[in-house]
């Protein structure tokens, strides 16, 4: 059996890069599930499926092509022959995202396509629900968090590194109201398996945190 390990957690905290530097450190694969969710919001604002439209967004999740490149660092996200990565990444696909996965036939896709790409291979699994919902049976769960403030500076300078225009203040708000939706859906909201390791990541640098993770599994 494959095994796996999830990070769950909310936006800015640090999730993706740890998980990744995880990965890479123990020979795992890298999955990163919000990418999958951004997917589908891109694609429904292309194809204008509306956001509360569940059932066009259901067929919508059935017929995408989505990959992920795992020969490229970061991994890169292609939707047929399409890179999208940069493309799912601005403050709108954020909160389109976000909306988007509160949709159960967009959850039940995207649930099904997560659990067939990580058969198989070990694999660090990351996102929101990895450890309640997606994998269960989990070898290891971890859950990620830091302080509003700091992940709302994360995702500031985040993105004025991508080149967006944006306001710290704007980006917390919507930092905010994004954790706000995630945490209060009634399908697979955001919060720690009972059994995840919860780490505050406010005061720790990343490679602390990696740190923190890589003991953790060694001792169990
Ligand atoms: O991790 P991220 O910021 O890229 O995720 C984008 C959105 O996708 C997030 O606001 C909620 C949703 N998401 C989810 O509902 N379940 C996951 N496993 C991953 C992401």
């Amino acid at each position: 059996m494959n095994h796996i390990i999830t990070i769950d957690g909310p936006a800015g905290s640090g999730k993706s890069t740890i998980s990744r530097i995880l990965a890479k450190k123990i020979g795992y694969s890298y999955l990163d599930t919000g990418a999958m969710y951004r997917a589908v919001a891109l694609v429904a604002k292309r194809k204008g499926v509306g956001f509360h439209d569940d059932k066009g967004l259901g067929i919508l999740c059935n017929s995408l092509n989505l990959q992920f490149d795992r020969d490229a660092d970061p991994p890169r996200l292609l939707l047929g022959k399409e890179d999208i990565s940069g493309l799912i990444r601005s403050p709108e696909m954020d909160m389109l995202s976000s909306k988007v996965s509160a949709v159960g036939e967009v959850r039940e896709a995207m649930t099904g396509l997560q659990r067939k790409i990580a058969k198989g291979s070990g694999y660090v699994a990351e996102g929101r629900d990895m450890g309640t919902v997606v994998f269960p049976e989990a070898d290891w769960k971890f859950y990620l968090t830091a302080s509003c403030e700091s992940r709302a500076g994360r995702r500031y300078e985040e993105l004025l590194g991508r080149g967006e225009t944006v306001l710290r203040n704007v980006v917390e708000a919507d930092l905010k109201k994004r954790d706000n939706q995630d945490r209060n859906r009634p399908l697979s909201p955001l919060r720690p398996a009972e059994d995840a390791l919860i780490i505050d990541s406010t005061t720790l640098t990343i490679e602390e945190v990696v740190e923190v993770m890589l003991n953790h599994l060694k001792q169990s």
